[in-house]
């Protein structure tokens, strides 16, 4: 046919046995199953597992309407492609924290070792009308990898995290080449114009490529790739199917009776020092010095499931926020009340759907995020009768668009605690009114700028986009 399958590459692939611990996954992997099962192709990664003979062999599974494609990885590629170059140096790197950047030039090889291995294994399931879309910052050159064994296919890619500052980015060692990779695309998407803007300025300056403000057409040695934005959104339908499951109300129920009189506040992240756990605790902390009075008006749930554990900076993060949790539990719990309830798990959608729900204050706080679904999750399970209010970061990229002129989500600097407490504060506080009113300046993005709607743009901006491929081969 004319319009080709879709062919997803990402490095996580969520399998379909795996499917449903919400919380532990991230947002891509929940994303991408309801884009493949509503489109066909095959979505082909990484397995997750370890195996020392791994050769590139390929596990194919058919369920739900997506084909999945698999292949392990040797423990010295896991050490130095996953938890070496992509989340020791790229993660950090993208996040600003160049106080965690490792800069190694053996996990660099390895980074681009796996690209290769990637190339060669998903070659041969693709067929010359595909769509092939790569995601995330494992595989940033995976398509110039494609283009050197001949595909003239249209790829496009996805970055699912922020763009630094070019400021920031120059701090990587053979930036250039990273970049120049990435100019094999057909089109390049981004979460949020801000962090297309970065990349934008990076490929004039650094690169001294030609570059259209406005259309996002980047041109370098004869040949265009298109930056644009497209807001990944949550998959609306099936979230709301969730809520109305048993299971999402004996969730509710659960918290509402375990809470009793108590305003309960909720955060949902993965444990990683981008999220700004530790941050907020200080505001919660900064909220009790300066409110001793409402110790007992609220209860605090993290529910933060262990991330990425075998590297240091995550096993760093993790004691950090144990003993800060400890020491807040400990001043402030009585024998009949705990502050903080601290909870290492994954929940399902539906649970976390009824959490929300049961919660009037979402807290979502992180010192930098490529979108945060969580953020919009939040609100989308609340009652319109009776919202809850989100707190948000400024520097989460769904602050785009929750945080239009202050009507929607309350912003705060994540790093100030007397923000955070004068948001928390204002949140228990808000009359009726105006949560109904900032529920209703979110609704209608978090309903309308939906998965189905981002899987749609980016692919149809994919496909029909002019082909100039001449200088490919
Ligand atoms: C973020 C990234 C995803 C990643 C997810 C979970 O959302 O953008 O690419 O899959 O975190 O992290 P993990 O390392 O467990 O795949």
């Amino acid at each position: 046919s004319a319009i080709g399958r879709l062919i997803v590459i990402s490095n996580r692939v969520a399998v379909p046995q795996a499917r449903g611990a919400a919380g532990a996954q991230g947002g891509l992997a929940g994303a991408l199953n309801s884009a493949l099962s509503d489109q066909g192709g095959i979505w082909f990664g990484w397995s997750g597992q370890e195996s020392e003979e791994a050769s590139g062999t390929i596990n194919l599974q058919r369920s739900d309407g997506v084909t999945t494609a698999t292949i392990d990885l040797s423990s010295r590629d896991v050490d130095e492609y996953y938890n070496g170059y992509a989340n020791s140096t790229l993660w950090p790197l993208f996040h600003y924290r160049l106080d965690l950047t490792r800069y190694e030039r053996e996990t660099g090889k390895g980074y681009e070792r796996v690209n290769e291995m990637f190339a060669e294994s998903v070659s041969p399931l693709i067929e010359p009308d595909d769509l092939v879309w790569v995601h995330d910052y494992h595989l940033l050159p995976l398509g110039e990898r494609l283009r050197a064994r001949g595909m003239t296919n249209r790829i496009g890619f996805f970055l699912h995290i922020p763009w630094p500052p070019t400021r920031l980015f120059v701090s990587l060692p053979y930036h250039e080449r990273l970049v120049a990779a990435m100019m094999q695309y057909d089109l390049i998407g981004f979460q949020t114009d801000e962090w297309r803007d970065s990349f934008l300025q990076y490929c004039r300056k650094e690169m001294g490529a030609e570059v259209n403000e406005v259309t996002g057409e980047i041109t370098l040695d004869g040949r265009t790739v298109t930056a644009r934005t497209y807001p990944i959104g949550i998959d609306w339908d099936t979230f709301q199917a969730e809520g109305r499951t048993e299971e999402a109300h004996r969730a509710e129920q659960r918290l509402v009776s375990s809470t009793r009189h108590r305003v309960a506040m909720i955060g949902v992240d993965r444990l990683d020092y981008s999220k700004g756990l530790p941050e907020r605790l200080d505001g919660i902390s900064r909220f009790l010095e300066q409110n001793p009075e409402r110790v007992r008006d609220f209860v605090f749930i993290q529910i933060a499931p262990p991330s990425r554990e075998d590297v240091q900076s995550y096993q760093d993060i993790r004691h950090t926020l144990e003993q800060k949790t400890g020491q807040l539990n400990g001043a402030y719990s009585e024998v009949d009340l705990l502050p903080i309830r601290y909870v290492n798990r994954g929940y399902s959608h539906a649970e976390l759907f009824g959490f929300f729900r049961a919660c009037k204050i979402g807290l979502v706080t992180p010192l930098r995020d490529g979108m945060n679904l969580v953020a919009k999750e939040y609100v989308a399970a609340q009652d319109p009768e009776d919202p809850g209010v989100l707190i948000l970061s400024r520097f989460a990229g769904a602050a785009e668009q929750l945080g239009k002129d202050d009507k929607g989500a309350v912003l705060v600097n994540p790093y100030s605690p007397d923000d955070l407490s004068h948001a928390i504060r204002l949140a228990l506080d808000m009359p009726l009114e105006e949560r109904k009113a900032r529920y209703q300046a979110m609704i209608g993005t978090i309903r309308e700028d939906n998965i189905q709607w981002w899987t749609e743009a980016f692919r149809r901006d994919l496909a029909g986009h002019g082909g100039d491929q001449g200088s490919n081969q």
